[in-house]
């Protein structure tokens, strides 16, 4: 355990811990734009599979205890590792080298710091009911809370469209770089896996951001009701 901390505090220790947690934060959001695909089986299926994953609180808690020490562990440590960077290179490079990388890449800081800001909006609007608590105390006919009203509440409302589609285009940004180059990370050095990692983050990315995008569009289009 000790050795396995030591480890995470070096430079290469720290890639690799941010390559971990970033893949897991990755595999919370395809598994969270799963579950609320189940928004397009009507009420019932949204209700009750949001009621079934609260059923058990030891589960709820220790998935949320997760995810929360993987979001401080990967910003914590990519904080470190600018740093180190920053301080091994006082002098900034006089011609900046944009043409290999990415928009993607170039932007990690930025989207990172967006995602968090709408994390935190996205935690208080629809776990917490602080930004609107018109629909967090409700409940269905079977005595679930009614997360179905919530959402289609909130996207009936073009000010939450705008956020949660500008939150998307951030969201799949960050997916596109961070998904292939956590893979990298981690990866045997190999031509064809290289070509694999670096096709899988925009696979990802598109994935999660279609899911949502879909959800967010159906229920501002008024294809979806409540
Ligand atoms: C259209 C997109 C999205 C919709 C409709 C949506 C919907 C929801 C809803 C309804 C809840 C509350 C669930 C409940 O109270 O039982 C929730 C919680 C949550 N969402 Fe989202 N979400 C979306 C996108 C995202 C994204 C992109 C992220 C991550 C960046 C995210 C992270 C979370 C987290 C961490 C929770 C808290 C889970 C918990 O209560 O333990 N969501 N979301």
């Amino acid at each position: 355990m000790t050795r396995l901390f030591t480890l995470s505090l070096t430079s290469l220790g720290s890639k690799v811990v941010v390559a971990l947690t970033g893949l897991g934060f990755a595999g919370f959001v395809v598994f969270h734009m799963l579950g609320n695909l189940q928004v397009f089986q009507g009420a019932d299926a949204l209700n009750t599979y949001a009621a079934f994953l609260r059923e058990l609180p030891i589960l709820l808690w220790s998935a949320r205890l997760g995810l929360l020490l993987i979001v401080v562990v990967h910003i914590g440590l990519t904080i470190r590792l600018a740093l180190h960077n920053r301080r091994a290179r006082p002098v900034p490079y006089a011609v900046h080298e944009y043409r290999k990388a990415s928009w993607a890449s170039r932007t990690m800081a930025f989207t990172g710091i967006a995602l968090l800001l709408f994390l935190l909006f996205h935690l208080l609007h629809f776990t917490g009911g602080v930004v609107d608590s018109s629909f967090s105390d409700r409940l269905d006919f079977r005595g679930h809370r009614d997360v179905y009203g919530n959402v289609v509440h909130a996207f009936q409302n073009p000010w939450y469209v705008i956020v949660y589609l500008a939150a998307q285009a951030v969201l799949g940004l960050h997916l596109s770089h961070g998904v292939s180059s956590s893979l990298q990370t981690l990866g045997l050095e190999h031509p064809l896996l290289n070509r694999l990692f670096r096709a899988a983050g925009p696979a990802v990315a598109g994935i999660v951001v279609a899911g949502n995008v879909a959800i967010i569009l159906a229920i501002a289009l008024g294809v979806l009701r409540a």
